[in-house]
């Protein structure tokens, strides 16, 4: 006998980006993202436009989702949503919708922590593409966070090491706005660094202990420096900014990469993934890539790096096996640790 296909719709509403995904037995159906422009302006995501714009957005972004995916809602075998961590209005609209949702189709509720999401990313079945073997080591970088996991199996995860500070994107962004770059600024940085000189301009790493990370020192010099430039000459950053982006890109990218040789030396863990909005990066990427023979190389597909329910649906997918549902008295965790 045939068994029947498990279908799981995912929900992500901890940042700016309200999505919704359909996942049928671990293969993507839909993966709809609904971006808010309404933050650009500010230069940054301001938390109480994010949760009225959520409001706004999900109930198109789910009916998006299901009629993408051919499906009627009825076929829906539960709903996963991310639970945290997060801006808690964000994540208050995807967990209220997700609890109602629930409730009136009479399917289990499954709460996803968004940092497992974007690990667990990389067992969505994709043609030509090659999961994970346990144990693996993630670095995990976005905007809010920048991490060194171990993943022994689906659901256990162990920090080796993480920011004290700021995450990696955020120091993308606070440079691209000290370059006048619109916001998000790290992935505008990213193109404008491909066309400039890596090694014009060079940077202090931070020390900090353990495979830890620490950004904002190399912000407050990066911004001193920049400083010292436009006394001497006004229109510096306008001549520069190709090299620059360059030169800072290189520096946040070798500053991930030294602590994750360390943990790779550490562990004598070759399977390395990446996941998080920076794993976008092309400078990233490349590096990873060249790392050679002796190592497993995984790295996302574009649109699974930044935020996105895809991988808040293959989460769900691997609880809805487990059985591990979640009560309808939960409430979302902005603080949610891995
Ligand atoms: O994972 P994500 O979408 O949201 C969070 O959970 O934070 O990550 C967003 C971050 C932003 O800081 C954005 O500037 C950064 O990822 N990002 C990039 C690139 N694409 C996105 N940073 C550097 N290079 C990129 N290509
Ligand atoms: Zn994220």
């Amino acid at each position: 006998m045939q068994q029947s296909p498990i279908i799981i719709l995912g929900i992500e509403s901890s940042c700016d980006d309200t999505s919704a995904a359909i996942i049928k037995d671990g293969k993507i159906l839909a993966n709809i993202i609904a971006n808010q422009d309404v933050h650009e302006a500010y230069g940054g995501v301001v938390p109480e436009l994010a949760s009225r714009a959520h409001q706004q957005n999900i109930i198109p972004v789910v009916d998006k989702a299901i009629k993408q995916a051919g499906i009627s809602k009825s076929d829906i075998n539960a709903i996963a949503f991310t639970n945290g961590p997060g801006l808690m209005g964000s994540l208050l609209v995807g967990s209220s919708f997700s609890k109602a949702f629930a409730l009136a189709m009479d399917i289990p509720l499954i709460e996803v922590n968004h940092m497992h999401g974007h690990i667990l990313a990389h067992f969505i079945d994709e043609e030509n593409s090659e999961k994970p073997i346990f144990p693996f080591l993630c670095l995990t970088v976005s905007g809010g966070h920048t991490q060194i996991v171990k993943i022994t199996n689906y659901f256990n995860m162990e920090v080796l090491g993480e920011t004290i500070d700021d995450a990696a994107g955020e120091a993308f962004d606070k440079v691209a706005k000290m370059l006048s770059l619109p916001y998000p600024g790290g992935p505008v940085l990213d193109k404008k660094a491909l066309l400039g000189d890596p090694n014009k301009y060079s940077f202090t790493h931070p020390k900090v202990p353990g495979l830890n990370y620490s950004f904002s020192g190399l912000k407050t010099s990066i911004l001193y420096f920049l400083k010292r430039e436009l006394k001497l000459n006004p229109g510096f950053i306008k001549e520069n900014l190709n090299d620059i982006c360059a030169s800072v890109q290189k520096t946040i990218v070798d500053i991930l990469l030294i602590e994750l040789k360390k943990a790779i030396k550490e562990t004598g863990i070759n399977q390395i993934a990446i996941a998080g909005g920076v794993s976008a990066n092309s400078e990233l990427r490349k590096r990873l890539a060249s790392f050679g023979a002796a190592y497993h190389i995984y790295i996302p597909k574009m649109e699974y790096c930044t935020d996105n329910a895809a991988m808040i649906a293959i989460s769900g997918y691997y609880k809805f096996l487990d059985k591990d549902f979640t009560e309808q008295s939960i409430a979302p965790n902005a603080r949610m640790k891995i």
